[in-house]
Parts: C-alpha cells; sequence; structure tokens
C-alpha cells in the first residue's frame, strides 16, 4: 500500500465525503473534549485505516479523523498525533499534518499539553505559542529546503486569538525528544534559553506545515509545573485531568480560532 500523505488525503476525501478541508486541527493530550467546541462531526474516521498513518501509542489520543463542517467550510479535527518518541521516525511525526494539507488545509492548528516554565503558568492554564525552540535535533525537511520560521505562529491568527480570550497569554515553547520528562537542571537551562513551556511535540508540525506553505497556530494547555518549579512529582494521569477541566474554555477558543482561519 502506498503511504504518501497525497494518497492519505484521497483515502480521506472518500471517507468523509468532502473533497477538501480547508483547516486541520491537531489535539494533543487532553484537547479531546475541547474538540466538541468545534462542531458536530458528519464522519469520523480511525487514522489507522488511512495510508501511512501508525496506531497511536500516547495515553488519551483517540487517533481518529473528524470532518466537521463550519460555515460552507470544512474542519479536519485530529485526534490524536504521533510523537517523535513513538518511534517511527520524523516522516511519521508530520505524517497527519502533511495529510491535512494535500487534503487542502491552508491553516493548521496545534494543540498540546505542555509543562510550565513560566512560574506565573497556572495548571489548565492554555498559553499561545509565539514562537519555539525545536530541541529534538531533527527536522522534517530534508534536502534544500529553507524555510523561513520568522513567523512560524502566524501573527494574524495569534491577534485573532487574543481578541476571541483576551485573558489569554502567550509564551515560548521548547519542543524536546522525550519520552521522560526533565530534569529540574535541564528546566532551569530551558529557562535560560528564553523558553516558557516545555513538551514532546508541535514543533516538527509547525516545520513541516510552514514548509508546504500553511500557517500555523499553537495553544498549549499547561498540564504540570515543569519539573523543579515545585514539589509536585508529575503524573501523566493527574495532567489529563487538569487539561479535561479547561475543556469549555478551550472548545470555545478552538471554535474561533476556527472561524477566524476561514474568514
Ligand atoms: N515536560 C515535557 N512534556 C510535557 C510535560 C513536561 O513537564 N507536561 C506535558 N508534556
Amino acid at each position: 500500500m502506498s503511504t504518501s500523505p497525497q494518497d492519505a488525503a484521497a483515502a480521506l476525501a472518500e471517507r468523509t465525503g468532502v473533497a477538501r478541508h480547508d483547516v486541520a486541527v491537531v489535539l494533543g493530550s487532553g484537547w479531546g473534549p475541547a474538540a466538541d467546541g468545534i462542531g458536530e462531526a458528519t464522519a469520523e474516521v480511525p487514522v489507522a485505516e488511512l495510508p501511512g498513518f501508525t496506531p497511536l501509542g500516547a495515553p488519551d489520543h483517540r487517533g481518529t479523523a473528524r470532518s466537521v463542517p463550519v460555515g460552507d467550510a470544512h474542519a479536519l479535527v485530529l485526534l490524536g498525533r504521533t510523537h517523535l518518541y513513538e518511534g517511527h521516525g520524523v516522516a511519521q511525526a508530520v505524517h497527519a499534518v502533511r495529510t491535512a494539507c494535500a487534503a487542502g488545509a491552508r491553516t493548521v492548528i496545534l494543540t498540546n499539553a505542555a509543562g510550565g516554565i513560566d512560574p506565573s503558568y497556572a495548571v489548565g492554564q492554555p498559553v499561545l505559542i509565539s514562537d519555539h525552540l525545536n530541541l529534538t535535533g531533527r527536522s522534517p525537511l530534508v534536502g534544500p529546503e529553507f524555510v523561513d520560521l520568522t513567523d512560524a505562529y502566524d501573527p494574524g491568527l495569534r491577534a485573532a486569538a487574543r481578541d476571541l480570550d483576551p485573558g489569554l497569554v502567550e509564551g515560548v515553547y521548547a519542543g524536546l525528544p522525550g519520552p521522560h520528562f526533565e530534569t529540574p537542571a535541564e528546566i532551569r537551562m530551558l529557562r535560560t534559553l528564553g523558553a516558557d513551556l516545555v513538551g514532546m511535540s508541535t514543533v516538527l508540525e509547525t516545520i513541516a506545515a510552514r514548509a508546504l506553505g500553511a500557517r500555523v497556530a499553537g495553544i498549549a494547555l499547561v498540564s504540570n509545573p515543569a519539573a523543579g518549579t515545585t514539589d509536585e512529582a508529575i503524573d501523566h494521569l493527574a495532567v489529563l485531568d487538569a487539561v479535561h477541566a479547561a475543556a469549555e474554555r478551550t472548545g470555545a477558543l478552538l471554535r474561533g480560532l476556527v472561524t477566524a482561519a476561514l474568514a
């Protein structure tokens, strides 16, 4: 079976009955409940049934692609992602985003759960990603693709998000390979480097989407204080509870951003 993003997009069109998806939303850990805020799906496909996708390994990642009508347009809502730490390689980690772009998406909204490095962040708080540090040591691009990442996280979409949710703060996201959490010394290093948030996703997807000319918006949900910033141990399930509690705010924000992206 062929595994190109173009084949996956063709299969998606066939399975959903929607020829073109204009905007894509990738939902990270704990963002499932917020997904319902975007709208009613007309079709839901397990991504493992689409060419080139691997079954998703992270907990709380449902592994489905939903087609959601928004006005006259269609949003592709991907519940779950493949992380670099799952060991399937960089191309797999960005396959969903490339499929979304091949399906027609000109805007990609990436969400994740992240550790809060900035001590002013509260657990359950969404933070708009203003920029990133790609510390995975990898790129999804091969060959002379010198993509400009100056405005990797689209300034217009960021302004729209701040209009929608005036309490929304912005931060720099450090993307690490994982799957372990960081040491307190690593968190102090990241803070010195200018990171406000830390996680194990998003950065490679942003690069892949920008290389294909799509606009990107990123929202992190602070699921825990980063290592060493409090006395608490980091527990993946506690993390999920915190992000679920924020679903109403984050659902409204996603819906608003999808609508703004289509305007
Ligand atoms: N570190 C890295 N990734 C994460 C964290 C963290 O503290 N929380 C959620 N994803």
